[in-house]
């Protein structure tokens, strides 16, 4: 059986790696893109351009998107040349972006009266996840359906969680967010009191890091804290958004989130303070003002 030929719109940070990894595979992909430097790009690695979703969509069987928030994949998928009007009967739509939960199930039931499958597969693992195939990806929508595409979310990633029926994959995700949220801005957290205790941070990193605060978080995001390193990455805008979707459904489903309340609105000072568009970790310096105007990393 030859390789499914995919679409792929949103060649973004996320987007382009996962492109290209699915060309390194073999797949056929035409891509679009808003700006047309990243299509360029990808036809200059071996894809092939599209100039709408619709014609993306319409040369052929999947269509991956990887975009900014819920009202750009609405766009994208059901608004004017769009993909849907582009697929036939019994194709699909894997939507990789970061959306909320409501908005994911209304897409797929859109999609369904239309014959066309709809996966909610967004990701985590960051741009080195993208880029190195090892991202993990949490996947909403029917079973059967979400078997016969393995094969490309296998090539995408290393974890594939099949969470449940369609919106399960965005719920699951909202759920990581709150936590690694939390979790990011808990270390800033400890950096700046020991600062203004007048500790040595690179012997705080190394003990606590040592330690049970040991992982991930600590790793990547502390480190670049403490070099005041906030290149993008992650936008901090995204995680605010991510985290307005987990709030806005927590309340719809009647779960408490008190500490992620705390954490969503110190995402939007840090926006505010005009460091959306640098990596999350940037919410560091938002406590670095309210500390007086204080410098961790040695990065203002
Ligand atoms: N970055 C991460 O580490 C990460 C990790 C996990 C999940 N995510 C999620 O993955 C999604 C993409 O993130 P990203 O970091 O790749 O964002 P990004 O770099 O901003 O990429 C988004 C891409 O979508 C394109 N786009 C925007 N509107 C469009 C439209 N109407 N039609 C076609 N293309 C359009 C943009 O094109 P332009 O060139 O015109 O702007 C851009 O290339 C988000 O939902 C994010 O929350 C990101």
């Amino acid at each position: 059986m030859s390789a499914k030929t995919i679409g792929y719109v949103g060649l973004g940070i996320m987007g382009m790696p996962m492109a290209k990894n699915l060309v390194d595979a073999g797949y056929p992909v035409v891509g679009h893109n808003r700006s047309r430097d990243p299509v360029d790009e990808l036809v200059e690695y071996g894809g092939e351009g599209a100039g709408t979703p619709r014609e993306a969509a319409a040369k052929a069987d999947v269509v991956i998107t990887c975009l900014p928030d819920s009202e750009t994949v609405e766009e994208v998928v059901l608004g004017d040349d769009g993909v849907a009007d582009g697929l036939d009967d019994g194709e699909a739509v894997i939507d990789m972006s970061t959306i909320s939960p409501p908005v994911a199930e209304a897409l797929a039931d859109r999609l369904v009266q239309k014959g066309i499958h709809f996966m909610d597969a967004p990701v985590s693992g960051g741009e080195s996840g993208a880029i190195e195939g090892t991202l993990s990806i949490m996947v909403g929508g029917d079973e059967d359906v979400v078997d016969d595409h393995n094969d490309i979310l296998e090539t995408l990633g290393e974890t594939i969680t099949h969470c449940g029926e369609s919106g399960t994959g965005q719920i699951t995700k909202a759920c990581n967010q709150l936590v690694v949220s939390g979790m990011i801005e808990v270390v800033a957290e400890g950096f700046v009191f020991a600062h203004q205790a007048g500790a040595d941070l690179d012997a705080v990193y190394d003990a606590i890091s040592g330690g049970s605060c040991r992982g991930f978080v600590m790793d990547h995001h502390g480190t670049h804290m403490l070099d005041g390193d906030h290149e993008p990455g992650f936008y901090s805008s995204y995680m605010y958004k991510d985290l307005s979707y987990a709030v806005e459904a927590a309340k719809e489903y009647g779960a408490p989130v008190p500490t992620t309340a705390v954490t969503h609105e110190l995402y939007k000072s840090t926006i505010e303070s005009g460091y959306g568009q640098e990596k999350n970790t940037a919410v560091i310096k938002v406590l670095e003002n309210m500390a007086g105007g204080i410098d961790v990393g040695g990065d203002s």
